[in-house]
């Protein structure tokens, strides 16, 4: 078999490993069952959250791109990045934005990272054909173990937009950062996206759309499971439940089960889910000014640049690393 091909192989059996301890970890013991929302993210999944996108009650999306339509020349001007790479890049959308004030500036590199390799060369084709002067670099890899890419220009500038820093627990949250920080060089800058904390009605409706797009993205889960690992979740068991904890300044995603059920996940095991217990899918966590600069400066950055949205729906961070 050709070298690269074997890697292509080898990488999904390691992804399938991966996914079989997560649903072991996650839904075999007694506690509160789990699932990981990177999960989410096939090709429907990236569907679904670009819809989720454009959904009038989602504000996030628009919010962030708005603000990086009007400072991305700033921001690259700041920073004097002369490439970009992006976690969780997905269709790059809002990146753009940047893209457009970097490639002003002369040659320049755009590193994308994502776990959903198709959405991401997708990503990959449509700009290298908006911007043929942009060298491209697509990186498909799992953030949760790997957040590096390939060496490129200097000063790299590291976005992580679109909050999705608020998809980990705290302690996730600061590990990947503080990867992320042991992978730059001292001119290098991070770039993070983070949702701001709001009145929870806005909260609510943003994960309880009218339509009910976000609830089919976060059932999808489930026919991931079942596509991957030949798994049995019957998917109109189980209903989309998202609620605001302002205790702990986040969204939760829940799947509840609508009946005692045994599910079966071959080469793991079966799985018992009682009448009203739920998986939990992800959480959303919602930040201010100061949340984010603690979470930054445990992890090894110190924030330069504080960068909110009108009505402060959300803001960009620009941080060093800490010599
Ligand atoms: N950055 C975009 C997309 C956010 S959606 C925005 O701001 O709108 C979250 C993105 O992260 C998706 O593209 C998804 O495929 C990717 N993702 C989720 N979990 C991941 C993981 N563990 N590793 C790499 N990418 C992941
Ligand atoms: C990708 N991430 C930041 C989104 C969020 O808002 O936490 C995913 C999402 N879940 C439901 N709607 C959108």
């Amino acid at each position: 078999m050709p070298e690269r091909a074997a890697a292509e192989v080898q990488g999904a059996e390691d992804s399938r490993a991966r996914m079989m301890e997560d649903v072991r970890a996650g839904l075999c013991g007694s506690g509160q069952k789990e699932l990981p929302p990177t999960y989410f993210y096939d090709e429907r999944g990236s569907r679904l959250f670009d819809e989720i996108t454009r959904l009038p009650e989602y504000y996030a999306t628009r919010a962030e791109h708005a603000l990086l339509e009007a400072r991305a020349e700033e921001i690259i001007q700041l920073t004097g990045a002369r490439a970009l790479a992006e976690l969780g890049a997905g269709t790059a959308t809002k990146s753009r934005t940047l893209l457009r004030a970097l490639t002003a500036r002369g040659p320049a590199q755009y590193l994308p990272l994502d776990v959903d390799g198709e959405t991401l060369a997708a990503t990959a084709a449509a700009l290298r054909e908006e911007f043929p002067a942009l060298d491209v670099i697509p990186v498909v890899a799992d953030m949760r173990d790997d957040v590096a890419v390939p060496r490129t220009r200097h000063p790299l500038l590291y976005a992580f937009l679109g909050s999705t820093i608020g998809n980990f627990e705290p302690n996730a949250a600061r590990g990947l950062l503080r990867r992320i920080r042991a992978t730059l060089r001292p001119t290098d800058r991070l770039l993070l996206g983070v949702d701001l904390i709001k009145d929870a009605s806005v909260l609510h409706a943003a994960y309880n759309d009218a339509r009910g797009v976000t609830a089919d993205f976060n059932l999808n889960v489930l026919r991931v499971l079942n596509r991957e690992l030949g798994a049995d979740f019957e998917l109109d068991q189980f209903v989309h439940r998202a609620f605001y904890d302002a205790d702990l300044s986040r969204i939760e995603m829940h799947l509840v089960s609508q009946r005692d059920q045994r599910v079966c996940v071959p080469s793991v095991g079966d799985v018992h889910i009682a009448r009203g217990e739920s998986i939990r899918t992800e959480i959303s966590a919602k930040f201010d000014h100061h949340s984010t600069a603690a979470m930054l400066e445990t992890a090894g950055f110190r924030m330069t640049e504080w960068m909110t949205s009108p009505e402060a729906l959300v803001a960009l961070a620009i941080a060093e690393p800490i010599a």
